[in-house]
């Protein structure tokens, strides 16, 4: 088996096919996604009107969300125009009329300022050439009062907690977490990266199993 890098868009439909076999047979959308959910919209006092999913691959999460939340509009919002194909065709005959898929880079994200109550990213961050570039973005696009959570594999994990998070994994599945890992950036990396930022006091972050998750709230009082 053959892994590609992680950096830039997932291109290749054999690719987009054998990411969306892992993703299902890990069982993603019930055990991470539809807690993440779950938690963002039990920390947010009004009901979000906007939600942006930055790289959203196959746009399963961008599709619970849809799914969850019927007033909302959701965007998934992915570099790769396989995924954005992927993810068109997926929903089809879903019913979804509140979700759209978008071709466009999350260091450059093709909305106006303040238009995303909740931006959400998961697995995206080590794709990304700049960093700080896609953080200042996601920033932009945050309403006053909106809040980002972007949640990605991180290298600080030690083998135990490597070993206790992918046991149980198909053995193709514990490789690609192992390379995820290892391509991913250092807890310590990101905080020094979120310290440089304008909105650093806006931001924190937070460890939990294999992943870091950036939390950047846009003060409603500037
Ligand atoms: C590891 S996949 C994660 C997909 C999905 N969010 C998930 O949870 O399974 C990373 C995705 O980010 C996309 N990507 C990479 N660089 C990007 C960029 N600059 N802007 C938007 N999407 C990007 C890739 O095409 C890929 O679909």
């Amino acid at each position: 088996m053959k892994f590609k890098d992680f950096k830039g868009p997932l291109i290749g439909k054999d690719r987009v096919e054998r990411y969306v076999k892992s993703l299902r047979r890990k069982d993603k959308i019930k055990r991470i996604y539809h807690p993440l959910i779950d938690r963002i919209l039990s920390e947010r006092i009004q009901s979000p009107r906007r939600i942006l999913d930055l790289g959203t691959g196959p746009g399963f999460l961008a599709a619970e969300f849809a799914r969850k939340i019927s007033r909302a509009s959701v965007v998934g919002l992915d570099l790769s125009p396989d995924m954005i194909e992927y993810a068109k065709t997926f929903i089809e005959n879903k019913s979804l009329k509140n979700l759209d898929f978008v071709l466009g880079d999350a260091q450059e994200i093709p909305f106006e300022a303040g238009y995303f109550d909740i931006v959400v990213s998961h697995g995206m961050i080590k794709c990304v050439s700049n960093v700080r570039k896609m953080l200042g973005e996601v920033y932009r696009v945050l309403s006053e009062g909106g809040c980002a959570y972007l949640v990605d594999s991180r290298r600080d994990v030690s083998l135990e907690e490597f070993d206790e998070v992918t046991r149980g994994f198909h053995p193709i599945d514990v490789e690609k977490s192992r390379r995820s890992v290892n391509k991913s950036y250092r807890t310590d990396e990101i905080k020094a990266i979120l310290d440089e930022m304008v909105f650093k006091d806006e931001a924190s972050i937070k460890v939990k199993g294999l992943t870091f998750e950036i939390k950047i709230c846009k003060s409603a009082l500037r």
